[in-house]
């Protein structure tokens, strides 16, 4: 920890690859904001015991990674609605009190990346879930609070898909599916699969994709198109984007949340893009 400064981290297990310190040093530069931010590898066997040291020693707020996000849901004493619904927690802030908020900003991330960034409207669309895991019991909220027209999740294992989608049933239209039943277009297919990290692809019909109008997100990003987007793109989807947009944004909530200030996200994003490359 850097003395004097309000201390930041980032708590996962590995975590030498993580881009939040970058985001965060940029996001403070920009606001003016006098903090430190670090990388912080938690032990997997001792979390909860690391998480509360570093706010006993004056820690300010963290980000959590894998894979210790429901461990972190069951550390606080708060939690905001989303982060109860994602039953994950990827942000903590203390307040003054001592007492542990507990928030989940991956799905209102993803959300401004899709609408605010990419300029895509979720209104009225159909649109496809890819994966029933973390990643997308994450960000099912904030995609219904925008009011789709029929929000699909279709899983490897239908079980997973079921589940989650009468967990969120109260919310808006979400159905489960197997890949092989989906037959017609979507406005918008969104990949939360891990499927794009060993390179492979869920195994979906190419009816999902009309040529030149379904749109396609992949949470996932890398220097090269994710191979759901190279897919997607040889069929003639509109567009592809990546989950670079995500990480940046879901970075920019939780700096809002500890803050009090929103970073302009567009240059941080443009300079995490150049070192991609
Ligand atoms: P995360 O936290 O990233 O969501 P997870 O909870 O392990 O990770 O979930 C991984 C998701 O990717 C699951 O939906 C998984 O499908 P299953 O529930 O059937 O396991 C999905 N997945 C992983 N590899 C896949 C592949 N090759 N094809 C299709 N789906 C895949």
């Amino acid at each position: 920890m850097v003395a004097g400064l309000d201390q930041y981290g980032v708590f996962g297990n590995p975590i030498g690859h993580s881009k939040s310190p970058l985001i965060h040093r940029l996001f403070a530069e920009q606001t003016g904001q006098t903090m430190s931010y670090e990388a912080l590898l938690a032990p997997l066997d001792g979390f909860a015991d690391f998480a509360r040291d570093f706010f006993a020693r004056g820690g300010r707020g963290a980000n959590v990674t894998v894979p210790f996000k429901e461990q972190a849901f069951a550390l606080v004493n708060q939690l905001s609605e989303r982060a109860e619904r994602a039953g994950a927690v990827n942000t903590l802030c203390r307040h003054a009190d001592g007492k542990l908020l507990g928030d989940n900003t991956d799905g209102v991330g993803l959300v401004r990346d899709l609408t605010v960034n990419a300029g895509w409207s979720l209104a009225d669309q159909r649109i496809l879930l890819l994966g029933a895991g973390g990643a997308v019991r994450g960000v099912l909220q904030p995609l219904l609070a925008h009011k789709p027209r029929e929000l699909v999740i279709a899983n490897r294992t239908l079980s997973k898909a079921e589940t989650l989608a009468q967990h969120f049933a109260d919310l808006g239209p979400v159905l489960a599916s197997e890949f092989a039943w989906l037959q017609q277009p979507f406005d918008l297919i969104i990949n939360g699969t891990s499927a794009s990290l060993a390179g492979e692809l869920p195994p979906l019909p190419a009816a999902v994709i009309k040529p030149g109008h379904t749109r396609c997100y992949d949470m996932m990003y890398s220097a090269e198109p994710t191979a759901f987007n190279r897919w997607a793109s040889d069929l003639g989807a509109a567009a592809c984007m990546d989950g670079l947009g995500m990480l940046v944004e879901q970075a920019a909530e939780a700096f809002l949340l500890w803050r009090g200030v929103r970073p302009d996200s567009a240059p941080v994003l443009a300079e995490l893009r150049a070192q991609l490359a």
